[in-house]
């Protein structure tokens, strides 16, 4: 289902209390913010050859020492605690842990140990995540997610993390973004590994769900009693003019290859078949095998959701779009919406982070309550908003400090959206911002701060921005104003 009325604003003119369980927390990702790249016997993984190839990375950066919390940790730990937050969301280089990818690096496990215990110490839940993107490149050299071996390796993994962390903790989370993974990394190659093939993003995307599927069987068997989940990411898609059918078709289109093509298997067991159709062709012989999806739609108890952004779209008239996105694959830019490479986005107009994405607030709200109505409440799998937050170009004032109004601002309206949503019934557990530290964002290495705390990449001193101050206030009393 596609919605397209337009959506009522969220409402922030009186305070809102969350409930007392309400768990409120940050996220990161290891390769984003660890740095320690040859600590301790890790290899490398397709972030670090990636972010090494000329052209890839803005200005050449690298997560080499990002924000060292490797060797930081406690301090970011500390951290935490002074800001009120009861959990901690991260992920876990897996190249560090394995990082020929198949043996154990007691050396590399040491570190989450360590990590798990400071938190644990520090009265902070720890949130695990076994993968958010990057893979060790000796599996990538092997042929990646695009090779179905990966996704057997990947439940070993999850198995070894298990056996070392399971006793302490009981959030695991196997992938971050995996349309991110597959699409980005294989089809338009922004991502690591850096690939264009619209088929072998295919592979990997189902690959990837296939992992997902292997270590939550294997990790609910060893242990009933975790909290098992993934997290995806989603975009409200809406037709520029609700009135083209090219437009209807256009959020149609994206809204199934990235929002229902993750979600639907997971919850259903099946592909969308509009999906299908749209990708005709493109889908490798075999790739799907008996069983798959039954592996795949294995129970979870928790949907992790990172929401950022809505877009419109404009296409080409339904009965001209499969040769417009034929024609967009053959002679345009290598393109992330396999299937539909035709289809383009529209300016809204609204207000934009420093990413160029436009802040639009309801689209949360609506997307819990479509998630909850669509696949969640009758699965009885609890909603957390894993990820959400800006980035914006944060100014030092001369006393040091930064007044950052505009996240702060961001960041209390999707508060106010996820609230409206409970209140409606959605089963909404938790938020954790993106991103407790300023950190190496990706494709454009550290031009792009998220964090609510600076990090002066010099000198790698944290400073609180007056973001940091807010939620502090906010995770203390479940009030946002
Ligand atoms: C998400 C990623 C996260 C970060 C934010 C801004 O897609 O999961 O690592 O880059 O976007």
């Amino acid at each position: 289902m596609t919605i397209v009325t337009p959506s009522e604003a969220v409402s922030t003119g009186a305070s809102v209390t969350f409930p007392p369980t309400f768990l409120w927390g940050s996220a990161t990702a290891a390769y984003q913010v660890e740095g320690g790249f040859d600590s301790a016997g890790r290899a490398p993984s397709i972030w670090d050859t990636f972010s090494k190839t000329p052209g890839k990375v803005h200005a050449g950066e690298t997560g080499d020492v990002a924000c060292d919390h490797y060797h930081r940790f406690r301090e970011d730990v500390a951290l935490m605690k002074r800001l009120n937050l009861k959990v901690y969301r991260f992920s876990v280089s897996w190249s560090r842990v394995m990082p020929d990818g198949v043996n154990v690096n007691p050396e590399g496990l040491r570190f989450y140990t360590e990590l798990v215990d400071e938190l644990l110490a520090a009265g902070i839940v720890p949130w695990l995540t076994q993968y958010h993107w990057d893979l060790p490149q000796v599996l990538e050299d092997a042929g990646g997610w695009a090779n179905r071996e990966t996704a057997y390796a990947f439940e070993k993994y999850a198995v070894v993390l298990h056996d070392a962390l399971g006793d302490r903790v009981r959030q695991w989370t196997t992938l971050n973004e995996p349309w991110c993974s597959a699409f980005l990394g294989y089809a338009n190659g922004h991502h690591a590994p850096g690939r264009t093939e619209p088929s072998a993003a295919l592979a990997a995307a189902h690959h990837l769900l296939l992992g997902h599927g292997l270590a939550v069987r294997s990790l609910r068997e060893r242990d009933p009693e975790l909290e098992l989940g993934l997290t995806l990411n989603f975009t409200d898609y809406r037709p520029a003019d609700p009135n083209l059918p090219g437009d209807v078709d256009a959020a149609r289109r994206l809204d199934g290859s990235f929002n229902r093509f993750f979600a639907d298997p997971i919850f259903r067991g099946t592909y969308p078949q509009d999906v299908l159709d749209d990708q005709a062709g493109l889908w490798p012989e075999d790739l799907v095998r008996a069983g798959d999806l039954d592996v795949i739609s294995t129970p979870i108890d928790v949907l992790g959701v990172n929401f950022y952004t809505g877009e419109l779209l404009t296409g080409a008239d339904p009965a001209e779009a499969p040769q417009a996105a034929a024609a967009a694959r053959a002679q345009g830019e290598p393109n992330p919406n396999v299937g539909s490479e035709h289809v383009s986005s529209v300016p809204r107009g609204l207000p934009q982070t420093a990413m160029g994405w436009e802040v639009y607030p309801q689209a949360l709200r609506d997307l819990l309550l479509r998630l909850h109505t669509d696949y969640t409440a009758e699965a009885g799998v609890a909603l957390y908003v894993t990820e959400n937050g800006a980035a914006y170009d944060d100014v030092v004032e001369s006393d040091g400090s930064i007044q950052d109004t505009e996240r702060t601002d961001y960041i209390r309206q999707h508060l106010h959206a996820v609230h409206e949503a409970m209140e409606s019934g959605a089963d909404v557990r938790g938020y954790f911002v993106w991103s407790l530290l300023d950190n190496f964002e990706w494709a454009f290495g550290y031009a792009k701060r998220f964090g609510i705390v600076r990090v002066d990449y010099e000198s790698l001193e944290r400073t609180l921005k007056a973001s940091a101050h807010w939620y502090a206030g906010v995770a203390r009393t479940g009030v946002v104003d």
